[in-house]
């Protein structure tokens, strides 16, 4: 089976062809045009600006992917910015008409779970999978494929958005993830909060993190690095003490982690360390349509096909939660 996976629900254009054979992936291409130096200019993400974008990019970047006749179209359908949704859906629903082939209408963050199985490894159920992505922060209990159970969330600011403004906060630009990362050096000279690190339960919360930063910054304008260092090392902390906690708690065989803050090399060194856990490759971390083009695998094996008359973006779409539509 021959999937062409398309992409847009954020701030990447991308489109990918995925062949399925005998149980194996292989990725025939996977092409992303990136919005960084567009957002960069105005520190983040105006959705009109991004749905433009996608516009303009997104039939170039399909005829670049695609590789000989498809046998279904995946795409995203929800969660993420309306506008920048409804560009990939669009395209994807007149594709699915003119091709006369069946779509599947694939959850993002479902995409970024789905990752993990882009390089043919064993994965054994029941997993956990901690998505770490710019709009969320999720703690994800799965006993078989695409049946998610959401244990923990953030209750504030995701992860990836905590990087981006703390990132803001210093002044060292968009995304901010990757800039805090180059700054990381060596061990704590301050000492930031943990928020719920003890807590009952499996969710989060960087927001008061991400103030104590503010304060801090305010005093010691000279001290980035040793900033970007400790709140680094904070975010992790607690993300990867809450996946332990929750990963014996569940008696899971398996931990994936999945998102953009997957692409951090400490986060991925400290969860593969202490809890086993092999990160996807880092193509795979941020945006890119191969990680829909699996999700929606194994959609097709469920037939759980959507009609391209029926379609529509579902902005809010919250794992596990039946996809909704947008009436029209
Ligand atoms: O999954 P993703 O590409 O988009 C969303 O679905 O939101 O995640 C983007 C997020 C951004 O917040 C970005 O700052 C963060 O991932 N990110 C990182 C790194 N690379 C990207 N955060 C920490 N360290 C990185 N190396
Ligand atoms: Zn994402």
């Amino acid at each position: 089976m021959k999937i062409l996976a398309i992409e847009t629900s954020c701030d990447e254009t991308a489109a990918s062809v995925l062949e399925a054979k005998g149980g194996r992936f292989s990725i025939l291409s996977n092409i992303i045009a990136s919005q960084i130096k567009i957002h960069a200019k105005t520190g983040g993400v105006v959705p009109e600006v991004a749905a433009r974008e996608h516009v303009e990019k997104i039939i170039p970047i399909v005829k670049k992917a695609i590789k000989g006749k498809v046998d279904l179209i995946a795409v995203t359908a929800g969660p993420g910015l309306a506008t920048s949704l409804s560009v990939g859906v669009e395209t994807a629903k007149a594709l699915a008409y003119i091709w006369k082939k069946p779509i599947v209408a694939v959850n993002h963050l479902a995409g970024h779970v789905y990752a993990n199985w882009l390089d043919n490894r064993k994965i054994e159920f029941p997993i956990l999978c901690l998505i770490v992505s710019g709009g969320h922060t999720e703690l994800v209990l799965m006993k078989k494929h695409l049946d998610f159970k959401i244990i923990g969330s953030t209750r504030d600011d995701a992860a990836g958005e905590a990087f981006d403004k703390v990132a803001k906060i210093l002044k060292l630009g968009y995304p901010g993830g990757p800039e805090i990362a180059k700054r990381v050096k060596g061990k704590d000279k301050i000492k930031f909060p943990r928020p719920m690190i003890k807590s009952n339960d499996f969710d989060f919360s960087f927001s008061g993190l991400k103030t104590a930063v503010l304060y801090y910054h305010k005093d010691h304008k000279k001290q980035i690095n040793e900033i970007c260092t400790a709140f680094q090392n904070a975010v992790i902390d607690v993300l990867v003490t809450k996946t332990k906690k929750a990963a014996r708690k569940y008696k899971v065989k398996t931990v994936l982690l999945g998102g953009g803050v997957a692409a951090n090399q400490a986060l991925r060194n400290k969860i593969k360390q202490e809890l086993n856990c092999n990160p996807p490759q880092m193509k795979y971390t941020t945006d890119n349509a191969a990680m829909i083009a699996a999700a929606g695998y194994f959609m097709a094996k469920q037939k759980q096909f959507t009609p391209w008359q029926k379609l529509d973006i579902d902005p809010n779409w919250e794992l596990g939660q039946k996809f909704k539509p947008l009436p029209r």
